[in-house]
């Protein structure tokens, strides 16, 4: 790499390595969206909280929920428990998440209702959650890497523009055909949101963050290179600007054979990988740029099965001699036997 890590020793937790370019014998391994969901334990936690949000605002409670994977299953690395819409939430954004459904947010769609949210985010509303990140900082076991997080701007455009989870992301896509400069200014506004959080996430403690593009599958070459790609730079540059000893791993879902052009394009550390990918064109396209990350199939995991072995071992196969950090190539699904994350755990570690 020619970008120093700080020092990475033998006492650098192995993800750290591995994000530095370093193969390891067995990869480090954490699952995306473990903090939650399919734990019996995060879900007797957020009774009590009461509601996803006020555990997001809840220091304790958060930190309690980001360590419980750990504790659990000892994985190589948390994720700070939190959610990427809290950033349109500091624009100023209405946000509330109706139960069983999902978020939902008052729609910016128009100038009107941008000039009604804020231009600058106002931070005091992220203090809880950097609070969970000075906690989580304080208990975290050495060998664990501490990740950190926010959305890239496309995707958080697209819940900002929609109010709402949409299945084509119609609502933003038509924006951005409409009116591209609304939608740049509502793009400029996340990114510069994103910058300050993320650095005040590693001011707290995290050691890497991951860009979540949930959605970046969806855009065509142009619009990728302008909606996804551009701006994911700005916060790599806004971030290494003030941290360049921090990896950041990048992660545009879907975005397949235009991953090569993302890494080189923004920058990133590392990359993410969905499960629907070819494993030859990431060996030869993308793991001789950075190293990367995924790429199991939630719904592999959650059926479980002489299935779950075989494909784990394959990936192991095709990836596990260059820099890799075993993840899936999505969230967790909820309904997820612990039993199979016990045994996948196994089967990559051996
Ligand atoms: O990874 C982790 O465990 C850390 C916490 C985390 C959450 N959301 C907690 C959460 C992270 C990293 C996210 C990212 C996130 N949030 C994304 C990007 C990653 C992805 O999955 O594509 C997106 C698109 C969101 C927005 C969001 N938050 C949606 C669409 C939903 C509802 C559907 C769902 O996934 O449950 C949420 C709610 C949410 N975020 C929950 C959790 C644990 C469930 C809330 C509950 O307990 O009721």
């Amino acid at each position: 790499m020619d970008r120093p890590a700080g020092s990475v020793t033998t006492e650098t937790p192995a993800i750290l390595r591995a994000l530095s370019g370093e193969v390891l014998s067995k990869p480090p391994i954490w699952l995306m969206r473990q903090a939650g969901r399919f734990l019996p334990e995060y879900r007797e936690v957020r009774a009590r909280a009461g509601s996803f949000l006020s555990l997001c605002y809840n220091p304790e409670l958060a930190a309690e929920v980001t360590l419980q994977p750990i504790r659990r299953f000892g994985f190589d690395a948390a994720i700070l428990f939190s959610d990427i819409l809290v950033v349109p939430q500091a624009l100023g954004q209405k946000l509330w998440f109706a139960e069983g459904e999902g978020p939902r947010l008052e729609p910016v769609d128009t100038q009107e209702r941008l000039a009604a949210i804020d231009e600058l985010a106002d931070d005091g509303k992220l203090t809880p959650i950097i609070e969970t990140v000075q906690r989580v900082r304080g208990t975290l076991p050495r060998q664990t890497g501490f990740i950190g997080f926010c959305g890239a701007p496309w995707t958080v455009a697209t819940y900002m523009v929609a109010g709402r989870g949409t299945p084509d992301q119609g609502p933003a896509r038509a924006l951005f055909a409409r009116n591209p400069a609304l939608f740049q200014e509502i793009i400029d506004r996340i990114v510069a949101a994103s910058i300050t959080y993320l650095n005040t996430q590693i001011a707290a403690g995290v050691d890497a963050v991951q860009i979540f593009d949930s959605w970046a599958g969806v855009l065509a070459p142009e619009d990728f290179q302008r909606w996804c790609i551009a701006p994911t730079k700005r916060i790599v540059d806004g971030v290494r600007a003030v941290n360049p000893q921090v990896r950041i791993i990048g992660f545009p879902r879907g975005a397949g054979r235009l991953i090569p052009d993302y890494v080189r394009g923004t920058g990133v550390d590392a990359v993410g990988l969905e499960s629907a990918i070819d494993r030859d064109f990431v060996r030869d396209e993308i793991q001789s740029l950075v190293p990367v990350q995924g790429h199991l199939d939630p719904q592999i995991l959650r059926a479980g099965g002489p299935e779950l072995e075989r494909e784990t071992e394959a990936i192991l196969a095709a990836f596990g001699s260059a820099p890799f950090v075993f993840n899936l190539g999505h969230g967790i699904l909820p309904d997820t036997p612990i039993s199979h994350v016990e045994r996948l755990l196994k089967a990559v570690r051996g």
